[in-house]
């Protein structure tokens, strides 16, 4: 998250139900080294406590445009931030917004920015459907303000329907993504994750302990840099990253077809699938019974998908993965001269399966670049910005 570090938001919360998850963002942008101002409306105020946003984010909450001295909070904490955030913004509140009214301190905050302003709806089905809420989103999109969903979902009413503020996590990648350098912006990304599956018989198979995280959070990354990305993953039981293309596959065969199919119109290809290196003959189709002796499988070998694509005659700028449990220098430079890759990854395999952070140590023709340990995502983002150097000079 070394990116987000030391930005300042200012989080607008109105009053709306869902101001009970301006507390859980609030908590989850903290924990991500950024500084967050709160500012409530007074309807706000009815819904969560400025005691719980204060604690969550060891600042007082700003309410009245009168509670200080000099009546300047709002010219003072806008002039700070990064970014204003308003979760949630209500019909009214966005209604004010594409007016440009300030008969309160959090609109008069943001009339008198000069940050970026991101709003997250959440309000009742009609509402937001009624052509007046309409119009005033189209206003402030045109206005070149950030809107964060709604999604569509149960509300607070009971009914179901579009108008439902995006869950705080999701709120929270979005903020941060806002925050990363654009290096990537508008290129094609291809990338595998996770294990593959290779069936024995009907009910059995081989797969691998790769969990998915590094490829998924290079995915993250990849999108908050401004590329498009299409993620071929193995089974996981992770959630698909917002905005991404996906593609669900199995096999290292299905995964193979499936990276075939995009590879032409792709810039940068990505392998952070443990592939498996063999898979069985001929898997049975039936649920193998037992009968009390030994069991021999016949294994063949696996495509080598990312050997493949970097042989490609107009090859992608291809990214590769090692994990070894040994001799981690001499096999990864050995894989990446083998498999002519401008970079790899490689990490020791005992460390990263599964795990939520690894230590990285990246191989290219200057040589060795070493990331010491840290969260998946903020090796993945460090991963990228390497990765979109090098590309440009390659062009260049
Ligand atoms: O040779 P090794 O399997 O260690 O190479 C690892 C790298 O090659 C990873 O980037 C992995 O995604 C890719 N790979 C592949 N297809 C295979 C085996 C590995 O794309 N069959």
């Amino acid at each position: 998250m070394e990116q987000a570090q030391q930005k300042r938001i200012v989080l607008g919360i109105t009053g709306g139900i869902a101001a009970y998850k301006a507390a859980e963002l609030a908590r989850l942008l903290v924990k991500q080294g950024i500084t967050v101002q709160v500012a409530m409306t007074e309807a706000a105020t009815h819904f969560i406590t400025p005691a719980t946003m204060q604690a969550l984010t060891g600042h007082p909450v700003l309410i009245n445009q009168w509670q200080d001295d000099k009546g300047m909070a709002h010219i003072q904490s806008s002039r700070v931030a990064d970014a204003i955030v308003i979760a949630p913004a209500t019909a009214d509140f966005i209604a004010k917004l594409a007016h440009g009214l300030a008969d309160d301190l959090l609109s008069t905050m943001c009339l008198a920015r000069d940050c970026p302003l991101l709003v997250a709806p959440a309000m009742n089905k009609e509402m937001w459907s009624n052509a007046a809420t309409q119009r005033n989103v189209q206003q402030l999109i045109a206005d070149g303000v950030t809107m964060l969903g709604p999604v569509n979902g149960l509300q607070a009413c009971g009914e179901e329907g579009m108008g439902r503020m995006l869950e705080a996590e999701e709120l929270a990648q979005c903020i941060v993504a806002t925050f990363q350098p654009k290096l990537l912006a508008g290129q094609k990304i291809l990338i595998t994750a996770g294990p593959t599956y290779e069936a024995i018989d009907a009910v059995r198979g081989i797969t691998n302990r790769s969990s998915g995280k590094m490829g998924y959070a290079i995915a993250q990354a990849a999108q908050e840099m401004g590329a498009k990305v299409t993620l071929v993953s193995g089974p996981t039981a992770l959630a698909r990253p917002l905005g991404a293309q996906m593609m669900n596959v199995s096999s290292a065969a299905e995964m193979f077809a499936a990276v075939k199919q995009h590879v032409d119109d792709t810039d940068i290809f990505i392998g952070v699938a443990a592939v498996a290196d063999y898979r069985v003959a001929q898997p049975c189709t039936q649920k193998i019974k037992k009968n009390g002796g030994n069991l021999t499988l016949e294994l063949t070998p696996n495509p080598d998908i990312l050997a493949y694509v970097a042989a490609l005659p107009d090859a992608p700028f291809c990214v590769g993965f090692a994990a070894e449990s040994e001799n981690l220098h001499e096999y990864a430079e050995q894989k990446r001269r083998a498999k002519k890759l401008p970079l790899l990854a490689a990490n020791l395999a005992q460390q990263a399966i599964g795990a939520d952070d690894n230590e990285l140590i990246l191989f290219d023709d200057a040589g060795e670049h070493r990331l010491p340990r840290a969260d998946k995502l903020t090796l993945a983002r460090t991963l990228l910005r390497h990765a979109a150097t090098l590309y440009q000079k390659g062009k260049s």
